[in-house]
């Protein structure tokens, strides 16, 4: 059963369909959810910023996961990092499942997937950037020749607009388990088009990426938040993304 802070989708590859879900979680003093090696790491933590992007990312990741795994007791789920930094799952039932994190002001998204189908996820919040932050990271993304043509004739604002290529370059790094530690041109976008379920709507965006031509890539923008979803191109949304935080 989906609650308000999770929504689960069907992913359709190949002949096979399996389910994935998307979970929100925002700042919260609560730490009860939290294993007894996450607790430890998690005291040792010693700036607030990173205190609170810890609990939240952890707390949306295990909704997403206790979804998949039907598991009430989100203490028993426990997510470590692996030598990248990449979020690896523990549960007795976990088998091959795998989970993406991003947080951002106060925000944290997770998405809970087969690792059979490779997923990242990025979240910003464009409505925070200040225009010196989005002239600079504009200027870091060695932008493709499309993301450039894209941007020239773009129907968002500058801070959207930059946020959602930041997001789809994340995205990917992070299915690739690699983070952006590479050049930023690398995982540029091919195509860029509105996906939205209405004409003019362009609070959906899909594409597909220059040099990982096996990968797409799903942008969201709501209330100010950009986010994206990288996956295999095989694979298919059964519904849109459209998701509500809280
Ligand atoms: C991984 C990276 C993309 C995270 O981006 P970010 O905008 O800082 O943070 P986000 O909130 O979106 O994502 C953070 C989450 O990504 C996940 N993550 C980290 N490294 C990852 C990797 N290699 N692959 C997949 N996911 C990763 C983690 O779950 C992390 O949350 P957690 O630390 O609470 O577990 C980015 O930090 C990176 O690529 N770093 C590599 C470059 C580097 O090492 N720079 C030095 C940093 S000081």
């Amino acid at each position: 059963m989906s609650h308000a802070n999770t929504r689960s989708l069907e992913l359709v590859f190949g002949d096979a369909s399996e389910r994935i879900c998307i979970a929100s979680a925002v700042e919260d003093k609560d730490q009860a959810f939290l294993s007894q090696r996450e607790k430890t790491t998690f005291e040792a933590l010693r700036f607030a910023a990173k205190r609170t992007s810890f609990l939240i990312g952890r707390l949306a990741a295990k909704r997403a996961l206790a979804e998949l795994l039907e598991e009430q007791d989100l203490r028993r789920i426990e997510i470590r990092s692996g030598i990248y930094g990449q979020p690896l799952v523990d549960h007795p039932r976990a088998g091959a499942l795998a989970v993406s994190v991003t947080h951002s002001h106060g925000l944290a998204l997770a998405i809970a997937f087969p690792s059979a189908v490779p997923m990242g996820i990025d979240l910003e919040t464009a409505s925070a950037m200040s225009e010196d932050a989005v002239r600079a990271v504009t200027g870091e993304l060695q932008c493709s020749a499309a993301e450039s043509a894209w941007l020239a004739g773009r129907s968002v604002d500058e801070a959207t607009a930059c946020a959602l290529l930041w997001t789809a370059r994340e995205a990917l790094g992070k299915s690739l388990c690699v983070g952006v530690n590479s050049p930023l041109g690398m995982l540029a976008l091919s195509e860029i088009r509105a996906a939205g379920l209405d004409a003019g709507d362009e609070s959906g965006w899909r594409g597909c990426y220059l040099n990982f031509p096996r990968c797409q890539w799903v942008g969201e923008v709501e209330d100010g938040r950009v986010w994206s979803l990288a996956l295999p191109l095989e694979a298919r949304l059964a519904a849109g993304l459209s998701f509500r935080f809280n």
